[in-house]
């Protein structure tokens, strides 16, 4: 069994179906930790109601190498997947896991992407702008911020009526469907129609 740890600063319904995934039904590959800088992330409860173990770190404890190379020893991690993580990845992380980060922006990136485009803001800005599509990025993570390798994109229909929050929730949908069969296609090498016949909605 190979191991995936998933960094999450928030909500975490990503990191959820991601657990639904891959910790259900025996890919060869499970979530055996989540790592959050906030104690209060939500994202914990939902850890803890699958019983995967989760760790809080400090943003000083998490570029700690020595502190973090302990996490990820424990835990046997062999690949990581930032599902609304909001802090930057230290090279010497990259440099453990080469091809082996993956994450997820809400947008297609290089549109919209960058430092202060997370979450609403980015949005909020694609409304402000009269897009009249969005979507979202899965991409590896290397030094630039949402910079990386692009693995997929999927787009959805922005509405001359839509607010940020409409966009966001389309968005969330695009999420559910593709990220974690794209992780499961990246890690795994499964065609991606494959490991997406694998997708458990709710
Ligand atoms: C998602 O929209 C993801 O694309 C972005 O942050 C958001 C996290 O949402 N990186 P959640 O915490 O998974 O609900």
């Amino acid at each position: 069994m190979k191991h995936i740890a998933v960094f999450a600063s928030g909500n975490g319904s990503n990191a959820e179906n991601i657990i639904r995934y891959f910790n259900l039904q025996d890919l060869g590959w499970k979530v055996s930790v989540v790592v959050s800088n906030r104690a209060d992330a939500y994202v914990l409860q939902r850890a803890a109601r699958h019983g995967v173990p989760s760790v809080v770190m400090t943003k000083a404890q998490f570029n700690n190498q020595a502190e973090m190379s302990l996490v990820l020893d424990q835990y046997s991690v062999d690949a990581i997947v930032l599902a609304g993580f909001l802090l930057m990845i230290p090279t010497w992380l990259i440099a453990r896991y080469p091809d082996s980060i993956i994450n997820i922006h809400p947008s297609l990136l290089p549109k919209y992407g960058g430092r202060g485009m997370y979450g609403r803001h980015v949005h909020e800005a694609v409304v402000a702008a009269g897009e009249r599509e969005s979507g979202i990025t899965i991409h590896l993570v290397n030094e630039d911020c949402d910079g990386g390798k692009v693995l997929y994109q999927a787009s959805t229909e922005v509405l001359p009526e839509d607010s940020a929050e409409d966009v966001e929730r389309k968005i969330h949908e695009l999420e559910e469907v593709y990220y974690p069969a794209v992780i499961a296609s990246t890690l795994t090498g499964c065609e991606l129609g494959e490991c997406m016949a694998k997708v458990m909605m709710h």
